[in-house]
């Protein structure tokens, strides 16, 4: 088996094959001065399994994924998993005005066309993948998140909204700690409004726990709501760093202890690793 890294994911490809004991290779992929995308793998024949890891956000990202998956089918690889770790167009799952596209539906549509299987990350509604007619798992980033922190003073774990509850629920179940949802009505794009918590936050060290980030409207306005009740320290983890604009910048400045988020999408923040959950799944079989 091989494990190809796509240009959005080189790092995390590296230590999922790592963690497989198996090879690993990074597509080369470059731009034409036109914008469109170039990838070519360094290799004479592919006769075995691969698995391409690569995200499908931005845009370009998804050609890149259709590209490195022809070469790879080109030089004669068996199966093919796709591991997306952080899939886009998760968000527009329904209908919210007549005339709009399912975009999860569309973007699944394509994936199921192209491999065997498909991995996902803390998916916005695990429902998206029953779209794909090949085996499918999405995996929860809860463990590694837990990971990360035990031992670090966490004393209670939070969810944004109820969206997010049951992540909440998970990570502190692990940790071993209270936990509990905040109510947030979001007022636009940017802005959210949350409501002051029902749990007792007084000096509490609180990590806030979400699928995303954003523009960090949601994050911002939840630990200012919390320093308010009285925490001690709000640090936050979400699995998906997307931090739009100066999001990060602005998270960092803001009233939170730490930032992070998981390896989904590569950043300065990107500290908390899924290779090892993606290996268990991928190391299970197609
Ligand atoms: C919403 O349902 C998601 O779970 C996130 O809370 C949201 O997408 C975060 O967006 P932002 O960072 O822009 O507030």
């Amino acid at each position: 088996m091989i494990v190809i890294g796509g240009s959005s994911s080189v790092a995390l490809a590296q230590e999922i094959a790592r963690e497989l004991g198996c090879e690993f290779l990074r597509a080369s992929t470059t731009r034409f001065p036109d914008g469109e995308c170039y990838t070519r793998l360094d290799r004479d024949s592919m006769d075995e399994d691969v698995v391409i890891v690569q995200n499908t956000y931005p845009d370009g990202n998804l050609v890149e994924m259709l590209l490195i998956r022809d070469a790879a089918v080109g030089m004669g690889a068996k199966r093919v998993a796709m591991v997306i770790p952080y899939f886009g167009y998760a968000r527009q799952d329904r209908l919210f005005k007549p005339g709009e596209p399912m975009s999860a539906r569309v973007m699944c549509g394509i994936l199921d066309r192209i491999c065997d299987k498909v991995v996902t990350i803390d998916l916005h509604k695990e429902s998206t993948l029953d779209n794909f007619s090949h085996p499918h798992r999405d995996l929860k980033a809860a463990g590694p998140i837990a990971d990360y922190f035990r031992g670090k003073g966490i004393d209670m774990v939070l969810a944004p909204d109820i969206g997010a509850a049951g992540r909440a629920k998970d990570v502190g179940g692990r940790l071993g700690v209270p936990y509990d949802h905040l109510e947030k009505t979001r007022l636009s794009g940017t802005e959210v409004r949350i409501k002051p918590a029902k749990a007792d936050c007084r000096g509490r060290n609180i990590l806030i726990v979400d699928d995303m980030i954003s523009t960090g409207g949601t994050i911002i306005a939840a630990a200012a709501a919390l320093k308010e009740a009285g925490a001690e320290s709000v640090a936050v983890a979400c699995t998906h760093g997307v931090f739009v604009g100066d999001a990060l910048e602005r998270l960092t400045n803001s009233a939170l202890k730490d930032v992070l988020s998981c390896n989904t999408i590569e950043s300065s923040v990107s500290k908390i690793s899924v290779a090892r959950i993606v290996a268990e799944e991928i190391g299970r079989g197609f």
